[in-house]
């Protein structure tokens, strides 16, 4: 164990698996409970909202912060992803010191076969994220359950704003029978109404300005949604997009919560959410709305 100190004050961090194991074993007692927050790092204020839920709700909490290779399609996303560990410590230390941090290297997770696990999650892979991203989502099941069966958690939890991931994560842990609670947190989002994301870090001051025109939309979209089709939104948010140059949209789709399979005509007792893909130079954003 490797112990931050930061201000005085001591945090637990790991950076491989049978230390981290060894330390949870001697800490918990049989009725108490894990909270696990998995990152990628470049903590934001939605990161350390999970943290505080989690916090709340157990007797221990862990953050693992990891880059996992093998939910990137893109190289160059994957080179690009911010990496600010010294960062990120400091802010679970002022906002818990007693959180434990999981900072493992490739090898210490793929034990150098870094390789996807496939994944079965009904066909809600085969959408949005699924079809843009290819070998994203057995990716994120591979790393997940990995990160699953070392800590070992009560609960886990996940930020809606990666809502389809959420939906992945409770497929796979039901269908591996895996004893975890997972748990859905509400979308943090920046002064403009911008979704928190750690690839925001990468957009200039302009273009993080510009992008609040995401959620602006989502919000149209979702008063749009009461008097008309699936199909007249999706060609309203297209015609928003098309004329402006700074904005790539890739997607946006109307799904039903639960399958996430698209919708044609509404039905009433369904649950519809609005989801969105947009590139701002190179830079790739997701968004989501309920539009209940
Ligand atoms: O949402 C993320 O940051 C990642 O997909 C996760 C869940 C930490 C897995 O690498």
């Amino acid at each position: 164990m490797f112990a931050l100190n930061f201000n005085k004050i001591t945090m637990p961090i790991f950076y491989g698996k049978v230390a981290l194991v060894e330390f949870l074993n001697s800490v918990k007692s049989t009725d108490s409970t894990i909270g696990f927050v998995p990152t990628m790092g470049a903590l934001h204020q939605g990161h350390l909202s999970l943290m505080q839920q989690s916090l709340a709700e157990n007797q221990h909490t862990v953050v693992s912060i990891f880059v996992n290779p093998t939910q990137f399609n893109n190289p160059e996303d994957l080179e690009k992803y911010p990496r600010t560990l010294e960062e990120d410590t400091k802010k679970i230390a002022s906002l818990d010191p007693s959180i434990i941090v999981y900072a493992p290297s490739v090898d210490d997770i793929y034990e150098g076969n870094v390789v996807s696990q496939n994944f079965d999650y009904d066909g809600l892979e085969n959408q949005m994220e699924g079809k843009f991203r290819p070998g994203h989502f057995n990716g994120v099941g591979t790393i997940v359950k990995r990160l699953f069966e070392i800590v070992k958690p009560t609960n886990a939890y996940f930020g809606e704003k990666d809502f389809q991931q959420l939906q992945i994560v409770k497929k796979m842990v039901s269908k591996n029978h895996l004893d975890v609670k997972i748990i859905g947190c509400p979308i943090f989002r920046e002064a403009n109404g911008l979704a928190m994301s750690s690839r925001n870090e990468r957009l200039t001051t302009q273009e993080r300005d510009k992008a609040s025109i995401i959620y602006k939309t989502l919000l149209e979209a979702k008063e749009q949604f009461k008097t008309l089709s699936c199909e007249e939104v999706k060609q309203w948010v297209k015609s928003v997009f098309d004329p402006n140059t700074m904005f790539d949209l890739e997607y946006f789709e109307i799904a039903d919560e639960e399958t996430l399979i698209p919708c044609s005509t509404i039905l009433k007792d369904k649950n519809y959410r609005a989801f969105i893909a947009v590139f701002v130079n190179n830079i790739r954003l997701i968004d989501t709305i309920s539009l209940k």
